[in-house]
């Protein structure tokens, strides 16, 4: 589950934190959150194509680690001027075959669930050649969901609203998984 947002006060960390939680441990997914901040890439800095995979910078390689480490992704991000965070995109942008036949799986948040962020990242991930699970998760906050420098009065509550489509997504991300196990397996 990827935190992708890194403002000092962002409220990606909570939320991501507990979709983990909700997701961990159902249909059979084991999850983690890795989060950006932490990562602290810089902008892109490699000299050759990420599809080539011949990183110079250890920041590069070790990122490229933890990626190809996981099976699958849930992204969550919110919108940032009817379009994904800059430094998420940066994030994907540094390697290539480590997301390439990937499950992936989006959270939004917004006024209006981050929509259309999502919809341009569907379009960036498809052109990672990820599989991008049917169902989004749009979680809409509102004026009223929020205190000080917009932080979620209740985000478990919040979390809890959404609980259905959570879960779907989740299920969504099995079957893929499961269906990926299953072609590998008949290829030998
Ligand atoms: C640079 C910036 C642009 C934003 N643009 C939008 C937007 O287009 N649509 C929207 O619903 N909310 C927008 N917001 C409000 C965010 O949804 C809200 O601040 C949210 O908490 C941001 O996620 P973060 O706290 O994890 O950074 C924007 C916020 C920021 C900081």
């Amino acid at each position: 589950v990827i935190v992708g947002s890194t403002r000092p006060t962002r409220i990606c960390p909570e939320l991501a934190g507990l979709i983990t939680e909700r997701l961990d441990g159902t249909d059979e997914l084991s999850c983690a959150t890795i989060d950006l901040a932490e990562i602290n890439l810089p902008f892109l800095d490699e000299p050759q194509k990420p599809a080539l995979g011949d990183y110079q910078h250890e920041h590069t390689r070790a990122w490229s680690d933890i990626v190809r480490s996981y099976d699958a992704f849930v992204l969550v991000f919110p919108q940032y001027n009817w379009g994904y965070p800059a430094v998420l995109k940066n994030a994907l942008d540094f390697l290539y075959e480590e997301w390439r036949d990937k499950p992936a799986a989006l959270v939004t948040y917004g006024t209006r669930g981050g929509v259309r962020a999502g919809e341009q990242m569907r379009a960036v991930l498809t052109g990672l050649h990820m599989r991008v699970v049917a169902d989004d998760v749009r979680i809409k906050i509102l004026p009223d969901d929020v205190v000080d420098a917009g932080q979620l009065r209740d985000a478990a509550g919040k979390i809890a609203e959404y609980a259905d489509d959570i879960t779907r997504v989740g299920g969504q991300l099995s079957a893929h998984l499961t269906a990926t196990h299953l072609t590998s397996t008949a290829g030998g």
